[in-house]
């Protein structure tokens, strides 16, 4: 796959593990008000983020509600066009084109590498075509013309996700939603991607569904080497499925690092907060929890000093008045807490 010579970005920091790397990027709507349109403020949905993901692995992309997970991997697959910003990614053939100038026309043909998978099938899936008429969509618009290639290839994808070939002549609403879910994942996979992105992909779904639907997938990325950004608003969703964990507060990674360390040992209120929500396996163990207090703060009209200050049970008088820089510590782990150094968080226990 070849990009324009102008967009490759000629210093990738880490290179052969990485397929992609987020640098700073951010994206501000703007409010607008009154007849002229004039615009009265930025909400700051994503502010400054930066991350990379590994060939192969699942990075999870975590936070409340409005925390900016689905605007900062709209902006990475560029179906939005973010404020600032670098979005490296690795094409197939090695090289390091940033996304994040590109046009439409120069995007083209990198799209296929990259899809998505979105929350609920129930929207994502037009009622009015058939199974083969939507996972055929993206072959169609990519070149394959001829219907019986296009009918083959859906019959392999149909039986990729595990469901029956002969169903590809049904519309959407004769399937349950982990069945309608598994038709959006061979839509997503039907132009082998390289890194498939999974917008809160199972929260729609029944909770009995939900572990057949992580499991499927976890299957899908070992048969095809995908790699996965994996968006979630529930730590325990992402436990069992992921490598890395990203924690995003109000537009900011909060904190980066290992799934076990994330987990055992958090290095972020916010994230010891978040776990306190995830079941734990021995109920007897562990130490104090930390509750998770209030409403995320408004990504238009952010608290000063750390946003997270009003709501943080380790908040001192510095937190509402400095903004907190990341800072490496344990090696690879990021985390952007002004006390990192000083605080003792409880972690999950087992499991
Ligand atoms: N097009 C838009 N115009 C203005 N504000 C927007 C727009 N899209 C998102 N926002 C705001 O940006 C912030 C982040 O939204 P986003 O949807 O990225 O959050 P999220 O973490 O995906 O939340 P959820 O878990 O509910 O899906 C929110 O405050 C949201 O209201
Ligand atoms: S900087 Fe202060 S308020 Fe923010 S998370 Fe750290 S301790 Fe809490
Ligand atoms: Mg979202």
């Amino acid at each position: 796959m070849t990009g324009p010579a102008a967009a490759e970005s000629p210093t990738p920091d880490n290179g052969p593990s990485n397929i992609l790397e987020v640098r700073d990027l951010r994206k501000h709507f703007p409010i607008r008000v009154g007849f002229a349109n004039r615009v009265r403020g930025h909400v700051r949905a994503v502010d400054g983020i930066s991350f990379d993901v590994r060939q192969g692995e699942t990075l999870a992309l975590v936070g409340e509600s409005g925390s900016g997970k689905t605007t900062a991997v709209r902006c990475v697959v560029r179906a939005l066009d973010p404020t600032a910003g670098e979005i490296r990614f690795r094409t197939e053939s090695g090289r390091w084109i940033d996304l994040s100038g590109l046009s439409r026309r120069e995007l083209r043909p990198l799209r296929p590498q990259m899809q998505m998978v979105f929350q609920d099938p129930r929207s994502s899936l037009n009622p009015r075509m058939t199974v083969l008429d939507i996972i055929g969509e993206p072959l169609l618009l990519n070149g394959m013309k001829n219907r019986n290639d296009r009918i083959d290839r859906v019959e392999e994808l149909l039986r990729l996700v595990r469901l029956r070939p002969e169903y590809m002549r049904r519309f959407p609403h004769a399937f349950s939603g982990g069945q309608r879910q598994r038709i959006g994942i061979a839509r997503a996979l039907a132009l082998n991607p390289r890194l498939v992105i999974a917008d809160e992909p199972v929260s729609a779904l029944d909770v009995s569904v939900q572990a057949q639907t992580l499991n499927l997938l976890l299957e899908l990325q070992e048969e095809l080497g995908l790699t996965y950004i994996f968006v979630a608003h529930d730590l325990s969703v992402v436990k069992h499925i992921s490598d890395r964990v990203a924690v995003m507060y109000v537009g900011k990674v909060v904190e980066i690092g290992e799934r076990d360390q994330v987990f055992f040992n958090p290095k972020h209120p916010y994230t010891a907060a978040l776990l306190n929500a995830v079941p734990r396996t021995d109920p007897r163990a562990g130490r104090t929890r930390i509750p998770l207090r209030g409403e995320v703060a408004d990504p238009a009209d952010p608290p000063s000093g750390c946003y997270f200050h009003p709501r943080c049970a380790y908040a001192i008088e510095r937190c509402g008045a400095e903004t907190p820089v990341a800072e490496v510590v344990d090696g690879e782990r990021r985390v952007e807490c002004l006390r990192v150094g000083e605080l003792e968080l409880p972690g999950v226990t087992s499991g």
